[in-house]
């Protein structure tokens, strides 16, 4: 089974391609940086066609993005191109190759607000970077697609990647005060279970879009304190407030991005942990750093 991740230089890919490299011996890295197997500028559509016809993939995992969020509102011209853009290249390839191949295509939790836990339906888009990561899921499903909305966190194995919990050690260490909000909910898995739910899905294959989180979420400042008890790290440095009484977020957010997973539970035939479970899982990650 041939599989190409395009963008596995990423914080989820560092994690992913050793994970499917051990159901594949054919996983090919692709993207613009010296780490990949294959250098090629997937921004320009002939020189990912050429690379592509070359590959021959069978699986694409598009894990390319434009993550800044205050970036991609200040410059949506490049959230387009990055988060849509790039995957339009993909998926013309897809369309008129004569080959059949499956698209994983990574997207967001942050597609949703209002009450949660949501349904794959319930969408409500806040900001650009929601509105072009929705615009790509529409893109991918012209062709044979999986489309993932996800959020993650686990240590980041890429020096410049830092990952939400990578964060939460940092602000604990450096002993300044940092805030993390009590009214933003969030259900993300670690990356680890996510990489081995996408090993799953790359061999079914399932068709259109899927909530791929923990259940039972948890706001973000009880995750962050949950996450520090279980170290046994000190955190009174930690504030917990609103999201609504601080003046230093440049761009909204939403306020409630847990997902309803039944979806991807009953068509894998899975039971996706608890977000508690998926903390105790990176705890052991975190012992040395801490
Ligand atoms: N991080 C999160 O907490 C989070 C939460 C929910 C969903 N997601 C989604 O999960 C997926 C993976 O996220 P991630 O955190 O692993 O992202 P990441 O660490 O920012 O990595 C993104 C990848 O895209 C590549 N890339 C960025 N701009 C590019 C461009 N113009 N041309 C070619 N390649 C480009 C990067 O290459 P370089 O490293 O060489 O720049 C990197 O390989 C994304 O679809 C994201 O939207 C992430």
């Amino acid at each position: 089974m041939k599989i190409v991740v395009i963008g596995a230089s990423g914080l989820l890919g560092s994690v992913l391609v050793p994970k499917l490299e051990l159901i594949s011996n054919e996983v090919i890295t692709l993207g613009w940086s010296a780490s990949n197997h294959y250098r090629c500028d997937v921004g320009n559509r002939e020189s990912i066609n050429h690379t592509l016809d070359i590959l021959k993939p069978i699986i694409i995992i598009n894990l390319v993005a434009l993550t800044d969020i205050d970036l991609c509102e200040s410059d949506p011209r490049q959230a387009f191109k990055v988060n849509v853009q790039i995957l339009e290249n993909i998926v013309s390839w897809i369309e008129t190759s004569s080959r059949i191949c499956h698209l994983v295509q990574i997207s967001t939790d942050h597609v949703y607000d209002g009450m949660g836990p949501h349904l794959e339906s319930q969408v409500m888009l806040t900001n650009y970077y929601a509105f072009s990561k929705y615009a790509a899921e529409l893109v991918a499903l012209r062709v044979s697609a999986t489309v993932l909305r996800t959020n993650f966190f686990g240590k980041s194995k890429r020096d410049k990647k830092v990952s939400f919990t990578d964060w939460i050690i940092k602000n604990i260490k450096d002993n300044e005060f940092f805030f993390l909000f009590n009214d933003v909910f969030f259900s993300p898995l670690s990356m680890e279970t996510l990489a081995q739910m996408i090993s799953i899905v790359i061999t079914e294959k399932p068709q259109g879009v899927y909530n791929l989180g923990s259940r039972e979420g948890l706001s973000k400042s009880a995750f962050a304190l949950l996450f520090a008890d279980k170290l046994n790290l000190e955190s009174s440095n930690m504030k917990a407030t609103s999201i609504d009484d601080v003046t230093f977020m440049k761009t909204y957010r939403p306020k409630d991005m847990r997902m309803d997973v039944t979806k991807f539970e009953k068509h894998l035939g899975v039971s996706l942990p608890t977000l508690e479970d998926e903390i105790d899982s990176v705890i052991d990650d975190y012992y040395e750093t801490a």
